[in-house]
């Protein structure tokens, strides 16, 4: 398989089982993984476990997961060179999981600031997997000897929980994870909210669906959210910090059109912010095209989706059970 025989570093990363993916999301984070490809052995990983912390309806959830792992394939994640795959199709997170759990400590958990806003936020349901999520995103990364992790700053923490675990590890027993570190996309496009420029585009935004354009939106209605976009009470399009609405909507131009900030005041600095806005909406419009397509034709087909799904787990499996064969070895696991 030329996946495992190349030489290539080993890129792997996450994402929740959220359905639909916005703009955000994709040219934050999900193009930087479409890049990656290129350069590197991906595994990407759709985290239905983690998502189990938070209670959903069953049906809705597979639902779910089927949708997110059709928009990683519309947005470019190809599941013949990379591997994607569903995290609860593999057994060996969950056994690596317990046997981490073992080597981390109730005070590294207790210093996590996700574990503390989630329970703020789940007040009715703190549960145990909420506390030690971290320990699973750990074995999700360990298993597959990462060398590097694509991931925001709000993760930054938990990656460094896996690398002191994986550090504790290697100390009693002897090196057998490679110990992973981050990788902070240098272009990555930070889109903000249509409505609070100052908040990043988010589905918890309080600005409400107008804030956020996801990348099933129909094209008039992509239009109408970006029609609505907050500006600023001059009308001069200029890039700066003074003018976050402004600016956010020439980074999305800039994102979608794949060119510089300069390019795009070359292009957009003297329009005047309605042709910007019809400028800015066009070229979203133009991009999410192909990719809409492509997520409604990977969706059609269910029983090609899931076969995909299972050739994908079982090659990220073959992967995780060399490493814990390794892993029971040094713990004497008979
Ligand atoms: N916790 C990550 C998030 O919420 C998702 C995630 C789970 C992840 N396992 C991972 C990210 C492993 C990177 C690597 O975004």
């Amino acid at each position: 398989m030329a996946w495992a025989s190349s030489n290539k570093q080993i890129i792997y990363s996450g994402i929740q089982p959220t359905g639909v993916v916005h703009l955000g999301n994709y040219l934050g984070a999900l193009s930087n993984w479409v890049h990656l490809q290129t350069d590197y052995s991906c595994i990407y990983c759709i985290v239905d476990l983690h998502a189990l912390t938070v209670r959903m309806d069953s049906a809705e959830f597979s639902k779910k997961c089927r949708e997110t792992f059709a928009m990683l394939i519309a947005v470019g994640i190809d599941p013949a060179r990379s591997i994607l795959y569903m995290q609860s199709q593999v057994a060996a997170h969950s056994e690596l999981a317990w046997i981490l759990n073992c080597y981390t400590y109730m005070g590294e958990l207790n210093r996590m600031t996700q574990y503390k806003e989630k329970s703020q936020k789940n007040e009715d349901n703190i549960n145990a997997g909420l506390f030690t999520y971290p320990v699973l995103q750990a074995a999700d990364i360990l298993l597959y000897k990462t060398n590097f992790v694509p991931i925001g700053e709000d993760q930054r923490q938990h990656l460094e929980l896996s690398r002191d675990v994986a550090e504790r590890f290697n100390n009693v027993h002897g090196g057998v994870f490679v110990v992973p570190d981050i990788l902070i996309p240098r272009i990555g496009a930070r889109i903000k909210s249509l409505q609070d420029p100052e908040k990043k585009m988010s589905k918890s935004d309080k600005g409400g669906e107008g804030s956020i354009v996801y990348l099933t939106d129909e094209p008039d209605v992509i239009r109408s959210k970006i029609k609505k976009a907050v500006t600023d009470s001059d009308s001069k399009v200029s890039y700066s910090s003074d003018k976050p609405g402004v600016s956010n909507l020439l980074d999305i131009y800039a994102a979608v059109k794949r060119i510089s900030i300069e390019e795009t005041l070359a292009a957009l600095g003297s329009c005047s912010y309605g042709a910007l806005k019809e400028a800015v909406a066009e070229a979203a419009v133009a991009a999410l095209e192909p990719i809409k397509q492509r997520y409604a034709a990977a969706l059609s087909n269910k029983i090609q989706l899931e076969s995909t799904m299972r050739t994908n787990a079982g090659r990220a499996q073959a992967i995780a059970s060399g490493t814990m064969i390794q892993v029971r070895n040094k713990l004497g696991l008979l």
